[in-house]
């Protein structure tokens, strides 16, 4: 018997402003013709002013937390990934804490930009998996809307708010892929690509927040040779085919990505939740939300394999294999 990391709730939330690439046109020389094809996008939510990514990611907890039958007392830890937290310090997941979970259990922010959802999961994962801690609660929340150039075009346009969560709690498994839970964790970084996706600015560079700037056609390159080839690391390592898995949950940045890479894997297009034409690329939040629409319509069904996979800026990228 081995201890398995379960996913017993997964919940989330986006800000009711929606805004559509015709809206976006009347403030950016695009057109919603442009964005779709090249990205799949339609639309994206910005949360207004004063809704801060903590309030994000408070109301995906509560979501998450219902569907496992808990309350905030139930667990024993709390990692937000977020490149966009609400203050420089203390960590967005200090507010977390103190809205529904209890006094004294850690508490921390994870930086791994668009996978930092992954990286938490993994973080989570080993917690639990060297029996340090019972249950997790694995947040992904953004307002990317507030550190993007909105007069810039290429970027502007790619971008939404959201968050996602998921809470796990200790299981037992004979250790093998039939196992329910999170099966293994891969996570790989290569900081000589720091300058094609970042933000300009930071506390100790320029004592500002800065935009985001993307060299948006290394990162595609990037993405897609990184992504097929972390997708089939988690494969390998557990013995399964790629036949196995019921569904890839992606990371979210643009269709065209992620129909290469599922060509690229031989999974049909079928196979794959897509929510970035609604919710545009929401950064670490883009798994979690994609896994509970995924839940919440139906498709997803516990038992079931999961794949999900990302990259974002460092570079870093990582995949996650789960029986839900
Ligand atoms: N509307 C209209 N025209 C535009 C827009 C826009 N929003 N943005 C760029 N253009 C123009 C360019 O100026 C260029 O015009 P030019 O030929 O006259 O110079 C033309 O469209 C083509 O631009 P490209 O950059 O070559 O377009 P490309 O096909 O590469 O698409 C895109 C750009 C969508 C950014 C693509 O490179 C991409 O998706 N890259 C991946 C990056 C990504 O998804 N990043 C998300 C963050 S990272 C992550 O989450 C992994």
């Amino acid at each position: 018997m081995i201890i398995r990391s379960v996913i017993e709730g997964v919940g989330s939330y986006l800000p009711e402003n929606i805004v559509t690439n015709a809206e976006l046109s009347k403030r950016v020389d695009t057109s919603d013709e442009w964005i779709t094809e090249r990205t799949g996008i339609k639309q994206r939510h910005i949360a207004p002013k004063g809704q801060n990514t903590s309030d994000l990611a408070i109301a995906a907890s509560k979501v998450a937390l219902e569907a496992a039958g808990m309350d905030g007392r139930d667990i024993d830890m709390v990692i937000v990934a977020t490149t966009t937290p609400d203050n420089t310090f203390p960590a967005t997941a200090a507010k977390v804490q103190a809205a529904l979970l209890k006094p004294g259990i850690p508490a921390f922010d994870v930086q791994a930009v668009c996978s930092g959802f992954v990286y938490s999961l993994a973080v989570a994962n080993n917690f639990i998996k060297v029996g340090q801690v019972g249950t997790a609660l694995v947040i992904g929340a953004e307002t990317l809307s507030r550190f993007l150039d909105w007069t810039d075009r290429t970027s502007c346009v790619l971008f939404g708010d959201g968050a996602g969560a998921v809470v796990l709690k200790a299981g037992k498994g004979e250790g093998t892929s039939a196992d329910r839970g999170i099966l293994s964790t891969h996570l790989h970084s290569d900081g000589r690509y720091f300058d094609i996706l970042q933000a300009d600015g930071g506390v100790s560079s320029t004592q500002t927040s800065g935009l985001l700037r993307m060299k948006g056609k290394e990162v595609f390159r990037h993405a897609v040779v990184n992504l097929a080839e972390t997708a089939r690391e988690a494969i390998e390592a557990n013995g399964v085919e790629f036949k196995d898995v019921d569904w890839l949950v992606p990371h979210q940045a643009n269709l065209r990505i992620l129909d290469s890479t599922s060509e690229k894997l031989g999974l049909s297009k079928d196979k794959v939740i897509v929510t970035v034409d609604k919710h545009a690329n929401t950064s670490a939040a883009s798994i979690p939300l994609a896994l509970h629409q995924g839940i919440s319509d139906g498709r997803i069904k516990k038992g079931q394999l999961l794949l999900m996979e990302t990259m974002g800026g460092g570079f870093t990228w990582g995949s996650a294999l789960v029986r839900l």
